[in-house]
């Protein structure tokens, strides 16, 4: 039996080339497999004689257990290490920087009606809204605009079938609130309006806001006053402006609102097209004919209306140059404000 040495050495030999799981069933059937190297050892003992078989058959016995042992721990220790690796792959690394979301932000444009609105709601004005799609009748009958007009022309308003219109400008807002309630009335209304026009400086939608003031005493050196604050307060307490004769079917008398240039501070530019003055609002005490329509007395009652364009004022605010840069939803100018 000197075989046996050479076992011992094959035996040696194989269990320290294990690397994986696999190795080590290979080697496992290798020796002690049914027809493995020990089945074959202890199949030659069988031929020995009586004491020789017992001192080898113990010996081979002590290395196949030997040998079990030791298949055991290599194979425990390769469990401990696939457990080490896959708890290492799936482990969360907390140090990794984070994905930043990205946050959405206010529209220019809904940013400048709050802080229109914050600034009439510090002077007592509540808030009041109407439809976009309108009768004929709140958007130009009972603002005194007759039938002749040249704001009715096709050109201007989109007709959404005889007597409804998409509502040109939010001054109907005034009529319903009238009709609704008796005065005092103090409120804005701010909304979109439409106009069939598109160009540099007009979309077919924008917005207004729409201001009314009627009590009884209600003078136009009330609108000059609550106007003032306004524009100081959107603008800059240094901001200068002027009140300047205008016309609208609706107030009487009428004046609409400059101020001294934002760009170029009165020194004539581009924007202001050299006259150092920019247009920023419509106004006027209210038409005694708009109140009779609405069933008030315009002996007893008077009052104030205005009217902005709210793009107008981001644009000025902001230093924009073209109306449309508030509709092509581009993020990177909307996440500039
Ligand atoms: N509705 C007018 C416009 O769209 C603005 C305005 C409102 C003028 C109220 C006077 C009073 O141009």
């Amino acid at each position: 039996m000197d075989g046996l040495e050479e076992l011992k050495a094959t035996v040696e030999n194989r269990l320290s080339s294990i690397k994986t799981m696999e190795d080590l069933n290979n080697v496992r059937a290798y020796l002690l497999g049914r027809k493995g190297l020990f089945s074959e050892f202890i199949e030659r003992i069988r031929l020995l004689g009586k004491e020789e078989k017992r001192v080898y058959g113990q010996q081979i016995n002590t290395l196949k257990e030997a040998t079990e042992n030791r298949l055991k721990e290599i194979k425990a220790g390769l469990e401990e290490k696939r457990r080490q690796e896959e708890e290492k792959a799936s482990r969360i690394d907390i140090t990794l920087p984070g994905k930043i979301p990205i946050i959405g932000k206010k529209h220019p444009i809904t940013k400048i009606f709050s802080e229109i609105i914050d600034i009439f709601a510090s002077l007592g004005f509540s808030v009041a809204e109407g439809p976009d799609i309108e009768l004929d009748y709140y958007n130009f009958e009972a603002l005194n605009i007759p039938p002749h007009h040249p704001a009715r022309d096709m050109q201007d308003t989109f007709y959404i079938k005889d007597g409804v219109v998409l509502r040109t400008h939010t001054s109907p807002v005034q009529v319903r609130v009238m009709e609704s309630q008796l005065p005092p009335v103090r409120i804005i209304s701010p909304g979109a309006v439409y106009r069939c026009d598109n160009d540099i400086s007009h979309t077919p939608m924008f917005h207004q806001v729409e201001g009314l003031m009627v009590d009884r005493h209600i003078r136009f050196s009330d609108l000059k006053g609550i106007l003032t604050i306004f524009i100081h307060e959107m603008f800059g307490d240094e901001t200068s402006l002027r009140f300047r004769p205008s016309y609208f079917p609706f107030t009487e008398p009428s004046a609409e609102v400059d101020i001294r240039c934002v760009i170029c501070r009165g020194e004539g530019c581009r924007v202001c097209k050299d006259t150092g003055w920019l247009e920023i609002l419509g106004s006027g005490m209210v038409n005694p004919q708009v109140f009779r329509n609405v069933g008030y007395d315009p002996e007893e009652i008077t009052g104030f209306a205005f009217g902005m364009g709210v793009e107008r004022i981001a644009m000025l605010k902001y230093g924009i140059d073209d109306i449309r840069q508030f509709y092509y939803n581009d993020l990177r100018f909307l996440s500039q404000f």
